[in-house]
């Protein structure tokens, strides 16, 4: 969502900044902007838009030793330059960036101005600023206290809210301070020089030396130092780690989007998940991270997943493959609902969040308060270090490689594979058999080479979606398996194309839906073979009596009458717990060209944000 970078160190923090903020471009924006300090001052630039205009505003001078830095993704007022971060108290001692949201900024503002303090935009984060500045007013010099630093933590007990901060004064050019409660903030440790930044990607340029900070925490930064400590003083000790990024996977080299990349990526995806997590007899899967011994796993009667949007999605897979293969019966929440909603749990329950960021903050929320209540609580996460890998007692990390376009491809197809061998080491801990064990393990060893037969008809969906870019209105129908991919697609379609796109279980259309069919709207019909089959084939009669075209995708092995259909996509036979995976590229793929043909950016669709950080 929002961006932060902050530098102190050497004579190059507006260039350290805005190749931060280029690496955050991906998370969505509206603005940016930038503080440095210069001769005892804090200066400001601001711009809307794209973080090049920024750059261009900044012009050749790249230099300066503190700074901090945003992009901004609007909550609270317009996208104006005025609302763009960074916010400078208004008597210009503190500026300051922010992600989150600070709930109690009206109160805040009251206060302030009745101290004389005046503001120019309309965001919470300003009050923020002129909060620290109060503070720092008042805070007298107290031998042994930094006083800008007690300032800060001072008015963070005021607020009421989340906040990822970074703040910096215009009487400490040798001090750069920031905090998390809500909102992630990594400190990059450098030589001579140290970062804060709100996603790992950001710093990655300078140092792979990182501390993650926890809620409440405040670290203070020197170029040569840093020190962090609780919002109420007490110490805490730093945990160094060292990152293991590859620069690599986060640029686009031949391909024109990162969507088009992520897609094509996915056999190596689904490769990189699967790797050394099988058993030697090729009968079972096997998880290092877990934490959870056969015998603990055992006693576990029920599953709840949590999740967010197309993760949800890969919850709802895991449902269908946990309750079949391992006859565990498996809910699914939307996390921002099951965080309000007070749900009575069963005391053997155990707790699944799927995030691909892994710091989505309903799913954050609905995870703690599931803790909060003694539940174990697990994460399928692809973002090694996240608030949400830390904070779970034990999880299972995609190694999909960094995701940047905003549309999730092959972080969900890797989410929904790790569910499939989820379900199969559950099943073979209880009533799956040797026999069915192993051809699963074949059946998931054989699928990035399926994966990559599917790919091969990348150009005969182009040709499919030029044929329908200019529908406004979409059906995406399939049942058992396929309907969780059905609302996959619909929410991939209209996330990026703009079109209005719907999800059903097929045999629902019936209750409503079909009121929609018509010349102008196709469905999208996800079909494999086996008893419902006939039962979908019935639901493509429906469709086609009313006039509405019918895109199939279909397992190869479906017989399809010609007549019915007006586009058929197959993919390879294989075994039915890899089916979602193998039918969600297509789907994938149809998204994609119908976006590019309606001239769409889609690795930064309008108004979404790559990771959800604010409620
Ligand atoms: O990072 P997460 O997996 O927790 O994100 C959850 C959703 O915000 C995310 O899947 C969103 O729906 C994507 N835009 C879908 O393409």
């Amino acid at each position: 969502m929002c961006g932060i970078v902050g530098y102190i160190g050497k004579d190059r923090a507006a260039s350290v900044m805005l190749d931060g903020l280029k690496r955050l471009e991906y998370r969505g924006y509206d603005s940016s902007g930038m503080a440095t300090y210069r001769d005892g001052a804090l200066q400001s630039i601001r711009r809307t838009g794209r973080v090049a205009e920024l750059e261009s505003a900044v012009g050749e001078d790249l230099g300066g030793e503190l700074g901090i830095s945003h992009t901004r993704w609007a909550t609270h007022g317009d996208v104006t330059e005025a609302n763009a971060h960074p916010h400078t108290s208004s008597d210009d001692t503190i500026a300051i960036v922010h992600n989150g949201v600070i709930e109690n900024h009206l109160g805040m503002k009251n206060f302030l101005t009745g101290k004389g303090y005046t503001f120019k935009s309309d965001t919470d984060t300003e009050a923020l600023a002129n909060l620290i500045a109060y503070h720092y007013a008042k805070e007298p010099e107290t031998k042994g206290k930094n006083r800008f630093l007690e300032s800060v933590r001072k008015s963070l007990t005021h607020v009421e809210g989340t906040f990822g901060i970074a703040v910096i004064c215009k009487d400490n050019p040798d001090e750069l301070i920031g905090a998390r409660r809500g909102s992630p903030l990594i400190v990059g440790l450098g030589k001579g020089e140290n970062l804060l930044a709100s996603d790992v990607s950001a710093l990655t340029h300078c140092t792979t030396n990182v501390v993650y900070l926890n809620d409440n925490e405040v670290v203070h930064l020197r170029p040569d130092d840093f020190n962090i400590t609780t919002i109420t003083s007490a110490n805490v000790e730093a945990v160094i780690q060292q990152v293991d990024w590859d620069t690599s996977a986060a640029e686009l080299g031949d391909y024109t989007s990162f969507m088009e990349k992520e897609i094509f990526e996915q056999p190596a995806s689904l490769e990189n998940g699967m790797r050394g997590r099988f058993s030697d007899d090729g009968s079972t899967a096997l998880f290092g991270g877990l934490n959870l011994s056969p015998q603990e796993l055992l006693g576990v009667d029920r599953i709840l997943f949590l999740a967010c949007g197309t993760a949800w999605h890969a919850c709802l897979v895991a449902e269908y493959l946990i309750e079949r293969f391992a006859r565990i019966p498996v809910e699914v929440e939307y996390a921002s609902e099951f965080r309000y909603r007070n749900a009575p749990l069963d005391k053997n329950t155990l707790v699944f969040a799927i995030s691909q960021s892994g710091e989505t903050i309903d799913t954050l929320a609905a995870l703690r308060e599931a803790k909060r209540k003694g539940f174990r609580t697990l994460a399928i996460n692809n973002s090694v270090g996240s608030t949400i890998a830390r904070e779970t007692d034990g999880g299972i990390y995609q190694h999909a490689g960094p995701e940047i376009g905003v549309a999730s491809t092959k972080a969900f197809t890797s989410q929904i594979m790790l569910c499939a061998m989820v379900a199969l080491y559950l099943g073979r801990l209880r009533d799956l058999s040797f026999t069915d064990g192993t051809k699963i393990v074949k059946a998931l060893k054989a699928l990035p080479d399926q994966v990559r037969e599917v790919l091969k008809q990348n150009e005969k969906i182009e040709a499919i979606a030029k044929k329908y870019a200019h529908y406004e209105d979409c059906l995406f129908l399939g049942r058992q398996l396929m309907f969780p991919i059905a609302l996959e697609g619909a929410l991939k379609l209209k996330e990026i194309s703009y079109i209005h796109a719907e999800g059903y279980p097929a045999a629902e259309m019936k209750h409503g839906p079909i009121a929609l069919i018509s010349k102008d709207c196709p469905s999208v019909f996800l079909t494999t073979s086996g008893e419902i089959f006939k039962k979908s084939l019935a639901n493509i009669q429906e469709v086609k009596a009313r006039k509405g075209a019918v895109i199939c995708v279909a397992s190869a092995d479906c017989e399809l009458p010609d007549d019915l259909i007006d586009e058929v996509i197959r993919v390879p036979e294989c075994h039915e717990i890899v089916q979602p995976i193998l039918m969600s590229i297509p789907v994938q793929l149809l998204s994609y060209h119908i976006a590019l043909q309606r001239g769409c950016d889609v690795d930064k669709p309008r108004n979404l944000a790559k990771s959800v950080t604010v409620e």
